[in-house]
């Protein structure tokens, strides 16, 4: 659709979570006329869900090598060590900018030094938390809260739809859906020569996830549509503790915190056995990965659903004061993790591919970054280390806006027009995707389960394209119809991915090719839509 509407910027970001608010701040303080659009309020994103922490080398004796080989080890062979190095080297100052951000961390009230906690993969105490299990909430606050001190322009309820270029193919904007009141309704363009995509994720694409309604993977689609390189995508990851809510829970489902575990919970199945135990040096602390493959295999042999966290022995005291959020999310559905084991299966979580970028967040379309989790900048490997992706956002933002205030990119091109999206899909394909995606590419994976989903995806884009006689037809723009669209490309993708992976590797379990395979598979798959694809 062509854009009613148009303002003119330095720098447009993409998204209000950590990464992008981040972004924004530091722009806006190097004199970048910076725009901020979010699709629904400025917390509304992934950020704010967070609970465990941030993970950074800031305690007596941890170093940033300590903590590049737990993320090395994580990653399962595929980090890009330089992405790591940036991460951990300069997570401890970007965490203490945040700090004097603003966002208050948990401390010890009698030295004030900041509490650290272990999740899984982490040799050592190297979290900080904040309100207890309340860490996203309360950086999602201090940022909010510093984009409205320094009057950052920003439009929210904004979904953004694709990327502007211009002649020379460079970035010149994005265009988007506004559902607001006045000037900026319908859909609209912010001219900018730079646009840091800071979207988050795509867990939305499953029947059942920790992410929040609004991650239904809209900065992957547009690099996608835009041409630029995505890598990784199969690399999904499935948090191993998700309060179990019944089989057929969809949506969004609540986190139970590797934190949880870092203090001392233990996974144990239907018989209370600790099954954790000899099948890993860290038992319930071990990656993530292997954490939610043994709870896998453990329902699977005992017919069970679920499996259980047991935390009784932490005492009413400590819930109440350690795991506030978590403990009022359990009580909300009849558990009281006091006095019981609290029901979990693993969930969609995570995606630890996404766009791709060098370490200034530059993706292969120039004046088009990308920071956060819709970004791949190698760090992640195939399996993200617990806590790392706050910090991922904050390091690589900052970077982001370092490079944009270096380069010459003030003069936007003129826009060409922005791609056609069509077929739009309609609304209503969403939920047979998310069943597709869940059964066919879920925890477990297989080439028959992965053929039959990416089948059955197909056969929704055909059916999308044409109705019954075979004219081409399209579903009504809107928010539901761009958000299925992005549902679908992603997934269609993130399919053929898997199928290509011939292997076992970090969170991508196939259960046909059970082998970790470093002679054939010690690489990446990159994926560029050619324009008849896009
Ligand atoms: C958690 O608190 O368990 C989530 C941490 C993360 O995903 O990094």
């Amino acid at each position: 659709p062509a854009p009613g509407w148009a303002i003119d910027a330095d720098v447009v970001v993409v998204g209000s979570g950590v990464a992008g608010l981040t972004a924004a701040l530091r722009c806006t303080a190097a004199g970048l006329r910076t725009v901020v659009v979010t699709k629904a309020r400025l917390d509304d994103g992934s950020t704010r869900w967070a609970q465990g922490g941030i993970a950074a080398a800031l305690g007596e004796g941890d170093t940033p090598e300590q903590h590049l080989d737990d993320t090395l080890v994580a990653g399962a062979g595929l980090c890009d060590e330089e992405a790591v190095r940036t991460l951990v080297t300069e997570g401890p100052d970007a965490v203490r900018r945040l700090i004097a951000t603003g966002a208050l961390f948990d401390t010890d009230p009698e030295s004030g030094v900041i509490e650290l906690t272990r999740e899984g993969g982490h040799h050592r105490r190297r979290i900080a938390h904040a309100g207890g299990d309340a860490t996203g909430a309360e950086i999602s606050r201090a940022l909010v809260e510093a984009v409205r001190d320094r009057a950052v322009r920003t439009i929210e309820n904004a979904l953004v739809l694709d990327l502007l270029k211009d002649a020379r193919g460079h970035t010149a904007g994005v265009t988007l859906h506004v559902m607001g009141e006045g000037q900026h309704d319908g859909v609209g363009a912010v001219n900018a020569p730079a646009v840091v995509l800071a979207t988050g994720g795509m867990g939305q694409v499953f029947s059942a996830t920790t992410n929040p309604a609004v991650s239904t993977g809209d900065g992957v689609a547009l690099a996608l549509r835009a041409g630029a390189e995505v890598s990784d995508l199969e690399f999904v990851q499935f948090h191993p503790t998700v309060l179990f809510l019944g089989a057929g829970a969809e949506g969004q489902q609540p986190l139970v915190s590797e934190a949880v575990r870092g203090e001392g919970a233990h996974l144990v199945d239907g018989d209370g056995v600790r099954f954790m135990l000899g099948q890993h040096e860290l038992a319930e602390l071990a990656p993530r990965d292997i954490v939610a493959k043994a709870i896998m295999r453990r329902m699977q042999e005992q017919g069970a659903a679920h499996m259980y966290l047991d935390a009784r022995h932490f005492g009413r005291e400590m819930w109440e004061n350690r795991f506030p959020t978590i403990l009022a999310a359990c009580r909300a559905h009849g558990i009281d993790p006091v006095t019981e084991p609290v029901p979990v299966a693993p969930a969609a979580h995570y995606a630890s591919g996404g766009v791709r970028t060098d370490l200034h967040g530059r993706t292969t379309v120039p004046g088009l970054y990308a920071c956060g989790e819709v970004a791949c900048t190698g760090v992640h490997g195939a399996n993200r280390l617990a806590s790392n992706s706050l910090l991922e956002g904050l390091v690589f933002a900052e970077r982001i806006a370092e490079d944009i205030s270096a380069a010459d990119l003030r003069t936007p091109g003129t826009p060409t027009g922005p791609a056609t999206v069509l077929p739009l899909i309609a609304p209503e394909a969403r939920h047979g995707i998310q069943q597709t995606m869940s059964q066919g590419a879920g925890v477990l994976r297989s080439a028959a389960s992965l053929s039959a989903a990416a089948d059955a995806l197909e056969a929704v884009q055909r059916d999308a394209a044409h109705d019954p006689d075979g004219r081409a037809k399209s579903a009504e723009p809107g928010v539901d119809a761009w958000e299925t669209t992005n549902l679908l490309c992603v997934s269609r993708v993130l399919v053929a991915a898997a199928l290509e992976r011939e292997e076992t590797r970090g969170c991508h379990w196939r259960e046909d090719r059970p082998d970790r395979d470093d002679t054939d598979w010690r690489r990446h798959l990159v994926v560029r839509l050619t324009p008849d694809r896009r």
